[in-house]
């Protein structure tokens, strides 16, 4: 379990986070949603130690994530950012690769190589394991990112907008991936995503954030409702229920 307590966080005089509790239980698919700027990315950012906070405190299995060495921590989490900004000249191959780096220390095993292959052909870039990442396109380069990530094979794993740049295809395999990983692998997959319908229709709780705060959290069908969302967004929604699936529709 992540355990958050009492985390603030400010940009200059500008409060970013205020004050957030939130227990992030171990299983299963957790997905954030929110409104641009409400704070999910700072949130993510700090459980995993990229990012210092003002105030409070972070507990990952009982144990603080600031007293935990980094090496240890990469072993157990692992967050794929918002922004990825890599060296335009390395491979697929490469880059998943990298993901082993907490377990190798870059001398890579047969253990290694299996956890690579495997993050490639879960993510179906086994074909283009030796293009440079400039040769791909954003989505491909979002499945490289998203199989760098696999093939760390920690516990957690956190995915800030992992859906970016994919097509309906991808986007509908990268949720059906992550359903097997929390099922199959007994693993913690923690996302940000603003498709609310993939959200509805693949998590098991979900957070949803506005201003710096939790405004409500708990199953689908707790928050997937007309007026959380126009409270969250400032829009009207109809939440649909359709063959146990909830829609949302703001068109
Ligand atoms: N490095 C930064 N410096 C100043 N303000 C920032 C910085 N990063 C984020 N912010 C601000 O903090 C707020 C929350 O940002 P973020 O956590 O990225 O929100 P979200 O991911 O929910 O869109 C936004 O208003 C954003 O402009
Ligand atoms: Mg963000």
């Amino acid at each position: 379990m992540i355990e958050i307590r009492g985390i603030s966080k400010s940009y200059g005089a500008t409060p970013v986070l205020d004050s957030i509790d939130l227990d992030l239980r171990q299983g299963g698919i957790t997905s954030i949603i929110g409104p641009n700027g409400a704070g999910k990315s700072t949130l993510l950012s700090i459980i995993s130690r990229l990012q210092p906070m003002d105030a409070g405190t972070v507990l990952i299995d009982g144990q603080p994530v600031g007293a935990t060495p980094s090496d240890i921590l990469a072993r157990r989490l692992a967050i794929l950012r918002q922004d990825n900004a890599v060296a335009a000249r390395v491979t697929v191959r490469d880059l998943v690769s990298f993901g082993r780096y907490p377990h190798s220390k870059g001398r890579i095993n047969a253990e290694d190589i299996r956890h690579i292959d495997q993050a490639l052909a879960f993510t179906e870039l086994g074909s283009l394991e030796n293009r440079y990442l400039d040769q791909l396109s954003g989505g491909q380069r979002q499945r490289a990112f998203i199989a760098m990530i696999l093939a760390q094979d920690t516990d957690y794993l956190l995915f800030d907008e992992p859906l970016n740049n994919l097509d309906a295809r991808h986007a509908l395999a990268t949720m059906t991936l992550f359903r097997r990983i929390a099922g199959e692998f007994s693993k913690t997959v923690i996302l940000v995503i603003h498709d609310i319908n993939f959200a509805a229709a693949y998590s098991d709780r979900i957070i949803a954030m506005r201003d710096g705060r939790i405004h409500c959290a708990g199953t689908p069908a707790d928050v997937i409702r007309d007026h959380v969302l126009e409270e969250i967004f400032g829009i009207e929604f109809t939440v649909h229920e359709i063959g146990g699936k909830r829609i949302a529709d703001c068109y």
